[in-house]
Parts: structure tokens; C-alpha cells; sequence
């Protein structure tokens, strides 16, 4: 079992390059399907959820090879339209291989997937969108068969912004004969890199970035090269690094106005943040301040995925925060873990009240989640004491060499397997 042990207290400094974005990556990984042609991917993060969807292409009958910044997939001996059970459960955004599998083979079979432990995450979403495309689904089993010989575009309106149902439904309308129409879709920026992508291999998306997106489908997409944008999250949460250890740091290659949202609230944490084109500095002096509230939302709201790495920053507040997660059900699971260090936090439902203190202390802690496990990893940065973090191998789902970057900018962190 991969633990980090951290010794808490060292201010951290100086400077960081952002990894590629794993939301970014995944979906593009799967739109590789959507074509015969080789595809080249820049900038890609080594995260094992990205090795994972390696692997189900792998399993498809895709070709793939990568180097340190190169990533290149053939899938023209790709033959199968069934997901491996092991890797989809491993993986919850091997759902948005529906999409591409359909539109290439006209028939998928899949269990449903896994990913983090948060809330129900169900996808009838993605399920109701795929039938609107007319898509014939059955589910036996255990397991869903979707049979595709009539894909065609279709209108479809979803019920909630879905990242995931989104990216699925734009790649399986993409070789969809005829017009597709996704109201209330997603606005995040993912959506937009998949758009630029599709619409590179020759598709045609537009409205991307709005509620409103609408495809041409095309008989035939060619491949692409695309480089990956960096981890608005990755960035986040160093940005909250620099608050809890009342550091310095400065971080090149990120987008600042993907960031707004948490910018925003660690400047009303009283943290000093300049912002340059393509880079930031967070610096922190004293103990943050209170953040009255912190509530998630689908982008441009607070993102969902930060939610954990700001009850660490509340937690050590001068004064008390209310954190609303809006988002997920059952999403506060690295609370329970906060209280073995100090914090002090009641949570009813989806909404946790914080009442910072002065020192959280080390402990032994539990990852139960991808972003719950890097909150756990900041408490243990500004605990004192020594903070055990166990399960740590969720964390790599979604950092690339996290404790060595951290150690870089002068952390007390070590890792054992
Ligand atoms: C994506 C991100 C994840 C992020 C989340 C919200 C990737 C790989 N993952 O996840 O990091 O936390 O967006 O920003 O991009 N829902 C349904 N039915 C569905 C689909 C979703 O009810 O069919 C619900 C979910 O349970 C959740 C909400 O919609 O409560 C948002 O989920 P969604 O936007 O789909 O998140 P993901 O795409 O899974």
C-alpha cells in the first residue's frame, strides 16, 4: 500500500511547470477512435488514469506508443466494441468511449464504470442521449449493449451540464449522419479543446464553450495532432499549497482565466496573486482568512474538483467557511480524515461549516478519493507533526509525480510503497 509521510511545517518556494490536464486528455485519448488515421498527443500527463485508457484502446486493437512528451495511437487494426470489465470499473471515464466505439463500430458493450468513490455518479444522461441519437440500449447482466446501425444526429437536452455525457454524446454525433442539437450542454473548457479537436480531423462542431452545441456529422474524420492545455486543477491546487504553507510560489504554463474561480477565493483568503499571460504567483502570508462561501458548480462555478483542497485552506482560517457541494452527492469523505488531524468541520448533508484553528497535527489518513487525497496530502504540509498519508496511489489518477515536485519546491515528503 503506497503511503506519503509528510513532516509538516516547511514554507514552500519557487517555481513549477503545470502538467498536461487529465479532463482534457481522456476524452481526446477516446476520440482517437473516431478515426483510422495515426493521432499525436503533446504535453500528455503520466497519470495512471491516462494509463488506463491506454490500456482499454490497447485492448480495442489500438496501437499505441509514447515517449516523455509524445503520445502516438494508431487504432486502424482496431476490431472490438466490448470494454474490458477490470479497466472500465478502474476508470469512470472510460464511459465517454461509448461515444467513439458506437460511431466506429456501430455496437459497444460495457459494464458500468468505476473512478473515484463519489456520490452515485450514475449515466443515464449519457445513456438517454446516446437513444436520442438513436441508439438502442439494453442492459443485461450486469452489463449495457448498445447497438448503433441507426446512429444519426438528434436533438437532445440534458438534464444537468454533464462534462462526461457531453464529450460522449458530441463524439458519438460526430460521425452521426445529419444534425445533432446538445442544449444545456457542459461549458467547460475541455469541451472546448475536444470541439477544436473534432473540428481538426475534419468534423464540424460549433458553439463548444456555450450551452448549445451543434454537429455535423461526417461519414469520415482524419487524425490529428493535438497538444494538451495544462490542469487547471494540478494548478489549483499548488495555488493552495502556496496559501496553507504561507509560501511563495509561481507556476508557468496555465491558463489564468480558467483558474477565476479559485483565484477569486484565495484572494479572499488574503493571498497575494499576480497574474501573468501564461503564468501565476500565489504568495501567502499569516494564516488565510475565512472564505464565507464556498459553493461548487458546473464551469464557469467553483470547480467540484477543488472542493476538498479548499476545506484544508478553511480548516486553518482565521475564521469559519461554508463549503457547498452542489455538484456531487457524498463528496465530503476527506472530512472525516481532517478531523484526525485537528480541523474542526460539521457537515449535514451537502454543506460543511469550518471553523478554522490555529494548527492542524500530523496523523495517519486514509485517501478515499482522487482530490480528497491531495487535500489530505496540503493538511500534511501545514500540520505539525508527521501526517502518514495511506492509499496514496489514488493521488497518481490525476498528479503527475506529485510528492517530487512538492519536494522541489521544499517540502518534507517521502514516499513508500
Ligand atoms: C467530470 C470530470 C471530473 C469532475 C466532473 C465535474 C473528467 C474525466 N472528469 O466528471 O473530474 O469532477 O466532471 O466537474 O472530465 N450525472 C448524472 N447522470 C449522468 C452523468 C452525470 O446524474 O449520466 C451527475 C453526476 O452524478 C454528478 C453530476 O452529474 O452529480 C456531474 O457529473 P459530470 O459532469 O458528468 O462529471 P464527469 O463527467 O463524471
Amino acid at each position: 500500500m503506497t503511503k506519503l509521510i509528510i513532516n509538516g511545517g516547511a514554507r514552500l518556494e519557487g517555481e513549477l511547470k503545470v502538467q498536461g490536464a487529465k479532463n482534457a486528455t481522456l476524452p481526446i485519448l477516446a476520440a482517437a477512435l473516431l478515426t483510422e488515421e495515426p493521432v499525436i498527443v503533446y504535453n500528455w500527463p503520466a497519470i495512471s488514469d491516462v494509463y488506463n485508457m491506454l490500456s482499454i484502446l490497447e485492448h480495442i486493437g489500438a496501437q499505441v506508443e509514447y515517449e516523455k512528451d509524445r503520445l502516438v495511437i494508431d487504432t486502424r487494426r482496431a476490431q472490438r466494441w466490448e470494454m474490458p470489465d477490470r479497466l472500465a470499473k478502474e476508470i469512470r471515464s472510460s464511459i465517454f468511449m461509448i461515444g467513439p466505439i458506437l460511431a466506429r463500430f456501430r455496437m459497444a458493450r460495457f459494464t458500468y464504470p468505476g473512478g473515484c468513490e463519489i456520490g452515485s455518479r450514475p449515466i443515464d444522461l449519457h445513456l438517454r442521449g446516446l437513444k436520442s441519437l438513436g441508439v438502442n440500449v439494453t442492459e443485461s447482466g450486469g452489463h449495457i449493449f448498445c447497438e448503433g446501425r441507426h446512429l444519426r444526429g438528434g436533438d437532445i437536452h440534458l438534464d444537468y451540464p454533464s462534462v462526461g455525457a457531453t464529450e460522449n454524446l458530441m463524439m458519438a454525433a460526430s460521425m452521426a449522419p445529419g444534425q445533432t442539437v446538445i442544449h444545456n450542454a457542459a461549458r467547460e473548457p475541455e469541451i472546448i479543446e475536444l470541439q477544436k479537436v473534432i473540428n481538426q480531423m475534419g468534423g464540424k462542431v460549433r458553439g463548444a464553450g456555450t450551452s448549445t452545441i451543434r454537429i455535423e456529422g461526417r461519414e469520415r474524420l482524419n487524425g490529428f495532432t493535438y497538444t494538451c492545455i495544462p490542469d487547471r486543477i494540478v494548478a489549483g491546487t499548488f495555488m493552495v499549497a502556496a496559501v496553507v504553507t504561507q509560501g511563495k510560489i509561481t507556476l508557468r504554463n496555465v491558463i489564468p482565466e480558467h483558474l477565476f474561480a479559485i483565484t477569486a477565493k484565495l484572494r479572499e483568503a488574503g493571498a497575494h496573486i499576480t497574474v501573468y499571460e501564461d503564468a501565476l504567483t500565489v504568495e501567502a502570508t499569516g494564516r488565510p482568512k475565512e472564505m464565507h462561501l464556498i459553493e461548487t458548480g458546473p464551469y464557469p462555478g467553483f470547480p467540484p474538483d477543488m472542493q476538498a483542497q479548499m476545506c484544508t485552506a478553511a480548516s486553518i482560517a482565521r475564521g469559519t467557511s461554508i463549503v457547498v457541494e452542489s455538484v456531487f452527492d457524498n463528496r465530503f469523505k476527506h472530512v472525516g480524515e481532517l478531523l484526525r488531524m485537528g480541523a474542526n468541520i460539521v457537515t449535514k448533508n451537502n454543506v460543511a461549516v469550518i471553523k478554522g484553528v490555529e494548527k492542524l497535527h500530523g496523523a495517519e489518513v486514509k485517501t478515499m478519493d482522487l482530490r480528497g487525497g491531495a487535500a489530505l496530502v496540503l493538511a500534511g504540509l501545514c500540520a505539525e507533526g508527521t501526517t502518514i498519508v495511506d492509499q496514496a496511489h489514488i493521488i497518481d489518477r490525476g498528479y503527475q509525480a506529485f510528492e517530487s515536485e512538492l519536494r522541489m519546491l521544499g517540502a518534507d515528503i517521502r514516499r513508500e510503497d
